[in-house]
């Protein structure tokens, strides 16, 4: 039996829970940073890191308080090491490292994505799992497929090799002037819309397992902007997506139910694949992205194999899932010493805690 303590603040929430055993979530606190970001249609990392140390002691201890526990009741305490921004990352790791300090607990680093993974056992029946299983880590800032033969046993099959599947979403978001985050945004505006009206390209990888959706970002700025003068040539630069004006005969509906079509093409695609190829029992899906209902309605339609999701609560970032992840590191006797660095880039695979 463990109560453990997670802390995240790798992006824009700052987020803090207590986890029993792994799975029932005793409190998880998130104070979401959107409404900061939303002008900027993006994430400000600097504002980000601000808004976290703002927030973080509230936060933590609204969710020590919820969950009716003292810190001595604590087995651990376990916090986001990365991927992540560098500066958020930096406050939820030296406020754990305090804290831990203070409470003579023991404090453990988790791989965010690990994170991701581990946010689909939090519900109480959903702990067994049958391996190997591939998941599919789709959000913001990634889009990851990895094989898992175990608990922490992970293999990277393949990536995106450009935008992140959530990246995009946003940027395309952005374009047709939907608001931040993209991602629910043009699936709301998807569901009045006809896929069938544009063709989006899916873009052909060298592995099986690869993403890229910068093409599909820059195809659907082609088809739904007047281009200027120049366009397309060298004056083409980085964020011209924010500048372009959407032309008068774009139905955003249309546009919107064809990249969403393309891009669950994409990922859909590659899981299965994999799912096939490694002999999978079950498909997992994980991450701010796996909200989406067409992506789960196509892995679900093209699968016999099960295929599982967290509640649409736990899909984008969260304190549960870190504390989840650390109990069964906690288990395997995984301590991290006072002195762990932040990683602002850092794979799920074999060598994750092993580097
Ligand atoms: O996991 P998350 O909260 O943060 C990161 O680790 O990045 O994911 C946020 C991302 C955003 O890009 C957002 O647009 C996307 O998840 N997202 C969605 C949906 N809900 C959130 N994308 C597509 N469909 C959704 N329903
Ligand atoms: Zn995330």
């Amino acid at each position: 039996m463990t109560t453990i303590l997670g802390i995240e603040t790798s992006c824009d929430d700052t987020a803090a829970a207590v986890v029993r055993d792994g799975r029932v979530d005793r409190s998880n606190v998130v104070s979401s940073q959107l409404d900061l970001h939303a002008q900027f249609g993006g994430i400000f990392p600097e504002l980000a890191s601000r808004a976290h140390v703002e927030s973080i002691s509230a936060v933590v201890n609204r969710a020590m308080d919820e969950a009716d526990v003292c810190y001595q009741q604590l087995d651990a305490i376990a916090v986001t090491q990365g991927p992540g921004l560098i500066g958020s990352l930096l406050v939820g790791i030296n406020f754990a490292k305090g804290l831990a300090l203070a409470t003579d607990k023991p404090l453990l680093g988790v791989n965010h994505l690990e994170g991701h993974v581990y946010s689909l056992l939090l519900e109480p029946n959903d702990a067994k799992i049958d391996f190997p299983v591939v998941v599919l880590i789709v959000s913001g800032g990634h889009s990851e497929l990895v094989l898992i033969t175990g608990h922490g046993e992970y293999r990277r099959l393949g990536g995106t090799i450009d935008d992140a599947a959530g990246e995009a979403f946003d940027k395309v978001g952005r374009t047709l002037g939907l608001p931040f985050p993209g991602g629910p945004a043009i699936e709301r505006a998807a569901q009045n819309g006809d896929a069938a009206t544009y063709s989006f390209p899916i873009a052909k990888t060298d592995s099986p397992y690869d993403f890229s959706f910068s093409g599909l970002k820059t195809a659907v700025l082609r088809q739904v902007t007047v281009q200027p003068a120049g366009h397309g040539q060298r004056k083409r630069r980085r964020g011209a997506e924010k500048r372009a004006q959407l032309r008068g005969d774009i139905d955003i509906a249309d546009v919107a139910a064809a990249f969403q079509d393309a891009v669950t093409e994409a990922l859909a695609r590659a899981t299965l694949k994999a799912a096939c190829h490694y002999h999978c029992s079950e498909i997992f899906l994980s991450g701010g992205v796996s909200a989406n209902q067409m992506l789960r309605h196509k892995l679900r339609e093209q699968s016999r194999l099960p295929v599982r999701f967290p509640p649409l609560a736990l899909c984008t970032d969260n304190a549960a899932m870190i504390a989840a992840a650390a109990h069964y590191r906690y288990c395997a006797g995984h301590r991290s010493g006072l002195d762990f660095e932040a990683r602002s880039s850092w794979r799920l695979s074999a060598e994750t805690y092993s580097e």
